[in-house]
Formats: structure tokens, C-alpha cells, sequence
């Protein structure tokens, strides 16, 4: 796996916005994956410059990684709520081709076949930009998942509760669903280009542990290891445990 560092993390948010940019002005009908968090908010805000700067996203493609099971879009906690207001409502993407998986879906497991489905009739996924989780998840693919484990129902563990619920986003860990909806690290793999950001001292074992450690399911970032397209863009503090060649 390719990675690069960078000194600050606005430095490495800016690089991931012009890669974005750049494959989005080369193919306007991209098909975009794209996380949530505390990660990709640079990432957004430069594209959302770009955009006013002349970037078009009319003809844009996007699918969100991942969704809380109980949550509708309403919700100000919702992975929906929070891509209209950081992104979405911000550029010229078409309200139709902005795809993320419903928490409140009558039938969740059919929800997340459909996701597949819907992925699959697009032609499949050009980008997937990811952050990673402080123990090495991706989307919300935690320890334990499969190298071909597909779009379904996870159970969130004890680090991530209490990671997304330190007053970033939820304000206690009573508050933060048990369960989310997750598109599989297999249907990940299947993309041309994965990126995948990580900025702080936070993310530095993880980081070490999918660049540097085996290939296994105790860091689900490793399994892309063997993806013949995925580059890691760090500041200086997420790649600090990296081992220099
Ligand atoms: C969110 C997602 C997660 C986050 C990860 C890091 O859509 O897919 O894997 O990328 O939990 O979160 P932050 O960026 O808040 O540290």
C-alpha cells in the first residue's frame, strides 16, 4: 500500500480535495464513497471551495460507507443529517444521486442488498474515501470482519461507542446506537481507488497496524493490503509509528 505524509492535517485534507477534484473534472459521472466523522471535514470544506471556484458535482455519483440502525436522516446525528449539512447542501449534487443507507429501514438486511444492488447498477465505485477508526475499522467494519464480508447489520464495539460519543458528536455513550448499517469490507475492495485519510496521534497504531502489520482480520484497514490501488495520506503525527523502509 501506497502512503504519503504530510506535515499538517489541513496539508493532507488539501491533497485528498485535489485527488477527489481532479478525478471528478476527468470523469464527471464518477461514482464517489465517501465517509462521515471528524476526518473528512478539510476534505469537504475544500471541495465545497473548489466548487464555488467552478467544480461541478451535477453529474456526480455518491454512496456513503455507512448509517446508525435507528436513525432516521432527521436526526442531527444521522450520517445523512450530517452530509447535507457539511456537504451536500453546499454543491450542485443532484439530490437523487446522493445514496446512503436508511437507519430506519422497515426490513434493515433487505436495506443493505439493496444498497449492493443499487452500487452494482451504477457500474460499481470509482473512489472509495475512507477514515479509519482508532482501532482499525473502515466504515463501520470492526475487528473481527471478513476480507469478503458484505453491505449488513455490525454491532459497534465499547471503542468506538465511547470514541464517537466524546462530545464531537454524541455527548454520552448512552446516546450512541448499538448497531449500524456498514457497507462491507469485501464490496470496499471492489473499487477502482480507495483512499483513506488519517490524521492525529490517535490514529498512529491503526495506521501502523494496515500499512505495516499482517494482513488480518484484528485490523480490518490491513485487508486492503492486497488492493492494487489504495493510498494512506497521513500527517506526521497518524504516520509516527510507521517504520521508514
Ligand atoms: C464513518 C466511517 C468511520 C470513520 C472512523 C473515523 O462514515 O466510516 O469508519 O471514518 O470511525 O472517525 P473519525 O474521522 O471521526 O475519527
Amino acid at each position: 500500500m501506497r502512503y504519503e505524509t504530510f506535515k499538517t492535517e489541513q496539508e493532507a485534507s488539501q491533497a485528498v480535495a485535489t485527488r477527489i477534484a481532479e478525478l471528478v473534472s476527468a470523469n464527471p459521472r464518477i461514482r464517489l464513497g465517501l465517509p462521515t466523522g471528524s476526518t473528512p471535514l478539510g476534505v469537504y470544506k475544500e471541495l465545497i471551495r473548489q466548487h464555488q471556484a467552478g467544480l461541478s458535482f451535477s453529474e456526480a455519483v455518491t454512496f456513503n460507507l455507512d448509517e446508525y440502525l435507528g436513525l432516521s436522516g432527521a436526526h442531527p446525528q444521522s450520517y445523512r443529517y450530517f452530509m447535507e449539512t457539511n456537504f451536500f447542501q453546499h454543491i450542485d449534487l443532484p439530490t437523487w444521486n446522493r445514496h446512503l443507507l436508511d437507519g430506519v429501514a422497515r426490513y434493515p438486511e433487505l436495506e443493505c442488498q439493496a444498497y449492493e444492488t443499487k452500487i452494482q447498477a451504477q457500474g460499481g465505485i470509482n473512489l472509495w474515501f475512507l477514515g479509519i477508526g482508532g482501532n482499525g475499522h473502515i466504515a463501520f467494519n470492526e475487528p473481527g470482519s471478513e476480507v469478503n464480508s458484505r453491505t449488513r447489520i455490525v454491532s459497534l464495539t465499547t471503542e468506538t461507542i465511547e470514541a464517537n460519543s466524546d462530545g464531537r458528536f454524541f455527548k454520552d455513550p448512552a446516546e450512541v446506537p448499538r448497531c449500524a448499517l456498514s457497507v462491507g469490507i469485501g464490496a470496499i475492495r471492489e473499487a477502482d481507488e480507495i483512499i483513506v485519510l488519517a490524521l492525529g496521534e490517535k490514529k498512529a497504531d491503526a495506521v501502523f497496524n494496515a500499512i505495516q502489520g499482517p494482513f488480518d482480520i484484528s485490523c480490518p484497514a490491513s485487508l486492503l493490503q492486497d488492493h492494487a490501488n489504495v493510498t494512506f495520506y497521513l500527517d506526521e503525527a497518524a504516520a509516527s509509528k510507521l517504520t521508514r523502509a
